[in-house]
């Protein structure tokens, strides 16, 4: 068969990312045009900020990653893009992007979820084997997923209120760290010890989670200490937070793998560039017949090459979409 190059499109939050992936997991090309100097200052995404860099950057994104793979649009067998969950403002401009290239050089159009370009991430430099349970953790979303097969997915638990990406950025701001928190939050984490005593999420058999709790208390355990003239260990707190955080997560995930039969789990999403996560998870994976699959760090956080691998099933199967294509904030799996 001759090779399948797509063009992938990527801007659904405050990354403009463009990839050239062959036959779903062959990087030629990656380009990924990150604002977060931009919305830093501000302490989280701006999403009419956004939407405008986007605008600016994306002929510039797209230029560089035809360069980078040293291909043309001839060789390009389809576009595919992400039309959603997302920042509508965001998304519109990739998916108006895609449209325009796709219409002018007469190419197949793909509609790719974020979510599940989070999860075939792990299908570039690993080979998703079925069936596989998820774990997605990302700034806006925190499910248990279970595929038994290509496209197949079963959100058997969700977050019930805040994402666990979102959470890691909320207690950032309140430990005075810089956007995006995550990986801030888990740095001064790895220089403390986790002493102070927080409430656990959720501590119970359902497969769902819920991290709001977590987070006031924190926000309320910093302000009353504030207004005593108390001083915080931010170190120990970052890592009193991350150890019940990321417990939440992999009880669940330990809860979730007595219900399904597995051949892998993968971790997927902003949060899977998580080193503690990524150590927990192998723990739970220790003495069992489950491959852990997790992506190298360029793939965790957004990125167009995650979308061409998810897009390439979907080419397969001729699962084309129209020209009425519109970007879907609310996008689900
Ligand atoms: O997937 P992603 O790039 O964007 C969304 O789809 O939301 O995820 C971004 C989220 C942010 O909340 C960021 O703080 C979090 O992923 N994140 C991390 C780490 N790296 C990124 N959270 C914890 N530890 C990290 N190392
Ligand atoms: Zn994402």
């Amino acid at each position: 068969m001759k090779d399948v190059l797509i063009l992938a499109i990527e801007s659904s939050c405050d990354e403009t990312s463009m990839s050239i992936v062959k036959n779903g997991k062959d990087v030629l090309s990656i380009v990924v045009n990150t604002q977060i100097s931009t919305h830093e200052k501000f302490g989280g995404v701006v999403p009419e900020i956004a939407s405008r860099m986007h605008t600016e950057n994306i002929t510039m994104v797209l230029d560089e990653t035809l360069k980078k793979a040293n291909v043309s649009m001839d060789d390009i067998s389809a576009i595919a893009v992400t039309y959603g969950p997302g920042l509508m403002g965001s998304l519109l401009v990739g998916v108006e992007a895609a449209k325009t290239i796709a219409y002018v050089y007469k190419k197949p159009l793909i509609a790719v979820n974020h979510m599940a370009g989070h999860i075939y991430a792990n299908n570039i430099e690993n080979t998703m084997e079925f069936p596989i349970l998820a774990l997605v953790v990302s700034g806006g979303h925190t499910d248990l997923v279970y595929m038994e097969d290509d496209y197949k997915f079963e959100v058997l638990g969700s977050t019930l209120d805040d994402a666990i990406g979102e959470t890691y950025d909320k207690v950032a701001r309140v430990l005075d760290l810089k956007y995006p928190g995550g990986p801030n939050v888990e740095k001064l984490a790895a220089q403390g010890q986790p002493t102070y005593k927080l409430p656990i999420p959720m501590n119970d058999n359902s497969l769902n989670m819920s991290f709001s709790g977590l987070k006031s208390s924190i926000i309320n355990l910093v302000h009353n200490e504030t207004q005593r003239g108390n001083t915080i260990n931010k170190e120990d707190l970052a890592a009193s937070f991350q150890t019940v955080a990321i417990d939440e997560l992999t009880r669940k995930l330990s809860l979730a793998l007595k219900k399904v039969n597995v051949n892998q789990v993968i971790i997927a999403g902003g949060v899977s560039a998580n080193q503690y996560l990524r150590k927990e998870v192998a723990k739970l994976l220790e003495n069992t017949n489950i491959k852990l699959l997790v992506p190298s760090m360029i793939y965790c956080t957004d990125n167009g090459a995650m979308i061409g691998a998810a897009a390439y099933p979907l080419y397969l199967k001729k699962q084309f979409t129209t020209f009425d294509l519109n970007a879907t904030p609310n996008a689900k799996l």
